[in-house]
């Protein structure tokens, strides 16, 4: 008996629907081997859903994310959607997914693969050997906590607010997300905060401490932001597991795609509390500059997908698979334009798709 496992499509904007394309061949050429089946549904996000609906996150689709096994998102928005209000704007899909399904932790790993090591912009040294995980809290923070709003005084003067805010639940249930993934790792958990200045950091270093008595075989450390940014392009292998807070962690996850030189090759995945459907996606954007030109890397939405069957279905070996099939790949000297380089091969996106295809059979 083959599982079934329902899942929404959000292929979104820009070079989203190409890459998504690819995605779901590759899921679906491995499905009979691993002895599963997809029901696929696709619905509207982002710009798209903007411009068929008026509204970035139609209730629609947001329902059907709630009734599905998981999420699989390829990216939102674009100039065209830029000048709409903030309520109104593609980004607002992603914050109302992350809001409306509860999806607190944000897993953002960063590895440089050896294929790509010269596609970074720091030395070979540095980043040979990097494999970082960031953890970012996800639906609170400076991101979701009121006050926030722009509020006009009696004077006629405006003033922008947001507020940083964590309550001590949760700050717990983060921690516990990245104690649990450093031990499934290398054991190792620095927490990004900014303490010396900020009361929320307060709270949260002091709960992170109280947490780490559960958790003994994991070596806690603590880093100020400012420190941690410096450090990640300084000495990137001190680190293994990151765990930060909502705006810390958007910095800094990207700093740390950096270090693989190819943001074109990351996956992430947002997770909440258990039966709740994660939302896997890359971490790029929609890129609209090379959208409906077949030059995108889907590789980061196939990985995205590998991640899907790992901590949403539990279907480890399907992603072990696609994670081997993408090593061949680029073991084979293929490449998209993003991760091109001297005496490799140089594909457009439905080439790569069926380079992939021909390796995952
Ligand atoms: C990310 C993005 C989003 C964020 C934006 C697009 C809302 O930068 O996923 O990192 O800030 O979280
Ligand atoms: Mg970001």
């Amino acid at each position: 008996m083959s599982k079934n496992y329902k899942i929404t499509l959000l292929p979104g904007d820009g070079i989203g629907p190409e890459i998504m394309q690819v995605a779901v061949a590759v899921l679906q050429s491995i499905a009979p081997k691993f002895k599963l089946s997809f029901s696929f549904e696709t619905a509207l996000a982002g710009g798209a859903a903007i411009d068929e609906t008026g509204h970035p996150l139609p209730a629609e689709t947001l329902t059907l994310c709630r009734e599905s096994d998981a999420v699989l998102l390829a990216a939102v928005g674009g100039e065209k959607w830029d000048s709409l209000p903030s309520e109104l704007r593609p980004e607002q899909a992603l914050l109302g997914l992350r809001g409306g399904l509860g999806l607190f932790a944000n897993l953002r790993p960063a590895k440089v693969l050896p294929q790509l090591i010269d596609a970074s912009s720091l030395k070979r040294e540095v980043v040979e050997g990097v494999d970082i995980l960031v953890v970012r809290e996800l639906t609170g923070g400076i991101y979701f906590s009121k006050p926030k709003g722009i509020f006009t005084d009696e004077h006629g003067v405006r003033r922008g607010v947001n507020t940083m805010a964590y309550t001590e639940p949760e700050i717990d249930r983060i921690g516990r997300v990245a104690f649990e993934a450093a031990q499934k790792r290398q054991g190792v958990l620095c927490s990004v905060d900014k303490a010396n200045v900020l009361e929320v950091s307060q709270l949260w270093r002091d709960r992170i401490i109280h947490l780490a008595s559960e958790y003994p075989d994991v070596k806690l450390s603590h880093m100020y932001v400012d420190n941690a940014a410096m450090q990640l392009l300084r000495w990137p292998k001190q680190f293994d597991t990151i765990v930060t807070g909502n705006l810390f962690g958007d910095i800094l996850s990207d700093a740390a795609a950096m270090l693989t030189g190819s943001i074109g090759m990351l996956p992430s995945a947002s997770l909440g509390e258990p039966g709740t459907p994660g939302v896997f996606e890359p971490v790029h954007g929609s890129a609209p500059d090379i959208a409906g030109k077949d030059l995108a890397n889907p590789l980061a939405q196939v990985l995205s997908a590998a991640m899907m069957l790992r901590y949403a279905l539990n279907e480890s070996a399907a992603a072990d698979h696609i994670e081997a099939a993408v090593l061949r790949v680029l073991d084979s000297g293929k490449r998209t334009g993003d991760i091109m380089a001297a005496g490799c091969q140089k594909l457009g996106c439905k080439a790569m798709g069926e380079a992939l295809l021909a390796e995952v059979v």
